[in-house]
């Protein structure tokens, strides 16, 4: 068999799981948007078959086969071809994949899903003996799962590779520790500042339908393409890349508070700029049109929620139509003030409520704490205990109770340990990518000022989304950047942005 004949049928077979994997995205996305709730027991139904189907072929022994030949051919030659990235990335996968034994697979899903159910109920009644048992069988299931995935150095390197694949927690640990000196530094700073910005200014009336016609005004400053994308409502916000020209993302309005769906839109129309970039024309179904990691996705994200979105001279220029849309609550405030209450830092307990400043220590107390319980150095019944000493330490402010605190997420129950790094490796990204960005072009701001992101977009779409999953996070970020992922541009930029803000 030729090289070339045994590509193509590699990829026509990748294509066929794509499109099953699209199908379960629309039923995902209008389960989450339109859907009745007298449908939810069938939905469930379909996408289970279809992720069935879905495993049934992109584990059949022919897909292996095929890279046995490949991995042999020339088309492995030049790493970072298409074809390469290709067969490199399908492996990894393909492994990932098969090396689970069904009985596991099963096992895992089914405990999760009722470790959901009742983590649900004892969060409501901030009971952490009740969800004690639970948290203690998804760990134990979720350590068997790193075993037979095999790993170097501790088992949570082989979760951690489930989100950033080839990353490792030699890697992550030595860039989060730094970054938590230094933000509770930060902190600090700010708790002794002279300054303090009026959040009222936010928290006033504002229109809902009025909300909607801002957000999409902004999403379609930003380049987010309604021709081939979508904003509806839902309850927690998402974006979903269904396939080529098919891109949608969601928001919820808060009709007395201006932050959370122009944020919240920004932010996933950002993932969606993405998605909209890949060149899913060419490669869609295959990894070269896919996103290269979930912290990735998330840089993108954060960049235009943050560093845009939170920017002033992004509301120069749209702090005026802002004032004519919500002439009561915005009339007669001035744009510092506005720019001061939509950058507000405030230590709080809850992770998807937090601002910029304190988000990543949210992340690196759960980071450290599933990395020691899948290592075996904290024990479940610890895990209260343990949070509340750290946060104490990083916030400041003592955990009230369990509901604010270790029982606030749903991912332990879910048996998602190694996907908390995501997040803030998506911060550390989008503000080194954003520096080099402005190195490049120099009067990227004055841009914003004028309401030109298109160079901005560009520059994005060209460096890093074009590329899929050609590189790695790691080597994409040497590539783009010139320099391993560090803790310094985001440090650098929430000083600068910061200390202007609270006067240190
Ligand atoms: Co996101």
């Amino acid at each position: 068999m030729t090289q070339k004949k045994a590509y193509d049928e590699l990829v026509s077979r990748l294509r066929e799981v794509a499109l099953l994997s699209s199908c379960g995205s629309v039923l995902g996305w209008d389960e989450r948007t339109y859907m009745p709730r007298g449908g939810g027991a069938l939905r469930a139904d379909q996408l289970a078959m279809i992720s069935g189907l879905m495993h049934e072929k992109f584990t059949d022994p022919r897909i292996g086969e095929l890279l046995s030949i490949l991995e042999q051919s020339d088309l492995v030659g030049d790493e970072d071809s298409p074809e390469a990235a290709n067969i490199r990335e399908t492996r990894h996968d393909y492994d990932r994949y098969t090396k689970l034994p069904r009985e596991l697979v099963e096992e895992l899903a089914k405990t999760t899903t009722l470790a959901q159910g009742e983590w649900v109920i004892a969060r409501k009644n901030k009971d952490f003996k009740h969800f004690l048992p639970w948290l203690e069988k998804v760990l134990a299931l979720t350590v068997r799962k790193a075993e037979a995935y095999g790993y170097e150095g501790e088992p949570y390197n082989a979760l951690l590779d489930n989100y950033e694949k080839g990353m490792t927690v030699e890697q992550v640990s030595a860039t989060f520790e730094i970054l938590r000196v230094e933000l509770v530094e930060l902190l600090n700073k700010i708790r002794e500042a002279p300054k303090r910005p009026d959040v009222s200014i936010v928290e006033r009336e504002y229109d809902v339908g009025r909300q909607r016609i801002f957000g999409e005004s902004v999403a379609q400053a930003m380049g987010y393409n309604f021709d081939s994308g979508r904003l509806d409502v839902t309850t927690h916000p998402f974006c979903t890349g269904i396939g080529p020209g098919d891109t949608r993302i969601t928001t919820r309005y808060n009709p007395k508070r201006l932050n959370d769906a122009l944020f919240g839109t920004m932010h996933e129309a950002g993932h969606g700029l993405y998605e909209m970039g890949l060149e899913k024309e060419t490669y869609f179904g295959t990894p070269m049109g896919e996103s290269a990691s979930l912290g990735i996705h998330e840089s993108q994200s954060r960049m235009w929620e943050n560093q845009v979105g939170r920017s002033k001279p992004f509301w120069r220029h749209f702090f005026p139509q802002a004032q004519r849309l919500f002439r009561d609550s915005l009339g007669g405030v001035k744009l510092d003030d506005f720019y001061a209450a939509i950058n507000n830092v405030a230590p709080s307990y809850i992770r998807v409520e937090a601002d910029e400043a304190t988000y990543n220590l949210h992340i690196l107390l759960r980071y450290e704490l599933e990395r020691a319980m899948v290592k075996g150095d904290l024990k479940p019944a610890d895990v209260p205990g343990e949070w509340d000493k750290r946060f104490k330490d990083y916030f400041g402010i003592e955990v009230d109770n369990v509901a604010n605190g270790c029982l606030q997420d749903v991912h332990w129950s879910a048996g998602l340990m190694g996907y908390f790094p995501t997040y803030s490796l998506g911060n550390l990204h989008s503000a080194q990518f954003f520096a080099k960005a402005l190195e490049d072009m120099p009067d990227l701001m004055d841009q914003f000022e004028q309401g030109i992101f298109g160079n901005l977009r560009e520059w994005l779409r060209k460096n890093i989304h074009k590329h899929g999953s050609r590189y790695r996070a790691g080597k994409l970020c040497e590539k783009v950047t010139g320099k391993p992922l560090s803790h310094k541009p985001l440090m650098d930029y929430m000083y600068a942005k910061f200390s202007e803000i609270y006067g240190f």
